[in-house]
């Protein structure tokens, strides 16, 4: 069975990814392999040049985004690396995963079907850990931590994974958490309502600071792995380990009992002080607008350990690399769940211009009248930030916007075939739902979004013709290398004949 195949039926056994050849026993996937492939196929653009750390610096990544990882050797003035960017393309995502496009989110979700238990290394073998600081720590002195929009209130970790135990049962989980640096040792952190945000509400009530690691520079699919949307108490580097077709070495802090991918470049240790709030943002968001300031948790730093030559990795925000992240796991657990009721759903897409979040375009094989409906009710219950929700047929390709507004343009009518729910729970972060309201108003009001559902499906039993696509036999099987002359030498002697 080869990997597509693994992928389609879900089963996971160790294969060979093609930009992994010197893996060995003891070694793991790591982002300096991913980079030297991208290197190697041209997707790598090094940055010789000194570049500021405040705006310049995320400039010419955004420039780069969807073409080439952006490697900075002298970004600040710092000795440590930036790169942004290695994940900018679902293309390259699939690659990573050793699959073909068709095949991501099935390979995604079969990972998070069958986790694979980390492996804890010790200290001499977590290249994580190779420098340690303890004492005297200066985040802004030992790392290089862009400024990334306009009016973001200083320099950001984007990029950082932040791994957390549940006070509760002692099981790790991972998320991303934007964090700003604003002191030498001090950082401000978002924590939206979910896992981590559970864990510190829980350690807070009990009067105690929870653990936390900032993992940054990891191997693109550990950085997936950290997106997956699962029930509490399932590590996300259990299925990053599935992803790797083999258990993740992991090692424990030096100041806590985190464990953390011993592969990583860098990982600031620290704790997150109960009944402290400090302000953060402005922030650029994905929305491609600004989060405002805000009083948010904070996380005191304890250690900084890294590689002898760390790369530092910078996400910046709203662009392919921050949104695509969020949207493959995200496609892949609102597929399984719109299949588990309508198992007739083939595939799904968080289109880009819906920011990767908001819009979802779902392509379904319908048998009955009204059950593209069903399915649209079925997408906005999946998931809060599922504002808009477009049911296609099958001859449909959802990955194509064009294609999505054709099928608006001439499968659907809005008196007949438009759902629209009000005052339901949307994204916070989306500005419209914010319309009317005070600055101020509290979170439980923050996010009320209507809900916008189009069933752009032809009848299922239509007069001959009616909503028969258009095609030309032959169209995808003519064979254009063998008819298509070298040079146009038979249409210049054509034109020139001179008829006296
Ligand atoms: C680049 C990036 C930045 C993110 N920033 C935040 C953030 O600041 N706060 C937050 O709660 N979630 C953020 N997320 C989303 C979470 O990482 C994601 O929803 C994760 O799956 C949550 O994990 P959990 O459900 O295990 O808690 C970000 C995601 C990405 C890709």
């Amino acid at each position: 069975m080869n990997i597509r195949d693994a992928a389609t039926h879900g089963t996971l056994s160790t294969f060979a990814l093609p930009w992994a050849s010197n893996r060995s026993e003891t070694s793991a996937l790591t982002l300096r392999d991913w980079l030297a492939h991208l290197a190697k196929t041209g997707r790598l653009a090094t940055i010789e040049r000194p570049v500021a750390l405040e705006h310049e610096l995320a400039a010419i990544a955004k420039r780069l985004d969807g073409t080439q990882a952006a490697f900075f050797t002298q970004p600040g003035g710092k000795g440590v690396p930036v790169v942004s960017g290695f994940m900018s393309k679902r293309g390259w995502i699939a690659e990573a995963l050793g699959v073909e496009e068709a095949g991501l989110l099935a390979r995604f979700s079969a990972a998070v079907a069958q986790p694979v238990a980390s492996r804890v290394v010790d200290r001499a073998d977590a290249p994580c850990q190779e420098i340690v600081h303890t004492n005297g720590i200066d985040l802004h002195a030992l790392l290089p931590i862009p400024t990334h929009s306009e009016h973001d209130n200083g320099p950001y970790i984007t990029a950082g994974l932040v791994i957390a135990r549940n006070p509760r049962t002692g099981v790790q989980n991972v998320s991303i958490n934007r964090i700003q640096v604003h002191g030498p040792d001090r950082m401000a952190i978002l924590l939206l309502p979910r896992h981590l945000y559970a864990f510190q509400r829980d350690a807070e009530a009990a009067g105690d600071a929870l653990d936390v690691a900032i993992v940054i520079g990891v191997d693109p699919l550990t950085m997936l792995a950290s997106q997956a949307i699962t029930p509490i108490d399932h590590d996300e580097l259990e299925i990053a380990g599935a992803l790797h077709g083999a258990p993740l070495p992991v090692a424990r802090c030096v100041t806590s009992g985190v464990h953390v991918p011993a592969f990583a470049e860098i990982v600031i240790e620290g704790r997150i002080l109960p009944n402290v709030r400090e302000p953060e943002g402005p922030f650029g968001e994905f929305p491609k607008y600004y989060s405002a300031k805000e009083a948010r948790e904070v996380i005191e730093v304890t250690a900084v350990t890294h590689r002898r030559d760390p790369i530092f990795h910078t996400i910046v925000p709203a662009e392919m690399e921050h949104l695509l992240l969020g949207a493959i796991p995200r496609e892949a657990t609102l597929l399984a769940h719109l299949q588990r009721s309508h198992p007739a759903v083939k595939d799904v897409h968080l289109s880009v211009g819906g920011v990767c979040r908001y819009h979802l375009w779902v392509q379904f094989d319908k048998k009955r009248e009204g059950e593209a409906k069903n399915v649209i009710l079925c997408a906005f219950g999946a998931h809060y930030d599922i504002k808009q929700v477009v049911v296609v047929d099958t001859d449909v390709n959802v990955h194509d916007p064009a294609e999505i507004e054709w099928a608006i343009a001439t499968r659907f009518q809005a008196d007949r075939d438009l759902v629209v729910i009000a005052g339901a729970q949307g994204s916070p972060l989306d500005p419209s739902t914010t319309v009317g309201q005070p600055d101020d108003a509290p979170s439980h009001l923050q996010g009320v979004s209507a809900k916008m559902g189009l069933d752009a499906t032809r009848p299922v039993v239509y007069p001959e013709h009616v909503f028969t696509r258009v095609r030309i036999p032959g169209q995808d099987t003519v064979d254009l290398h063998a008819l298509v002359a070298a040079d146009n030498s038979a249409f210049d002697a054509y034109v020139s004949r001179d008829h006296g």
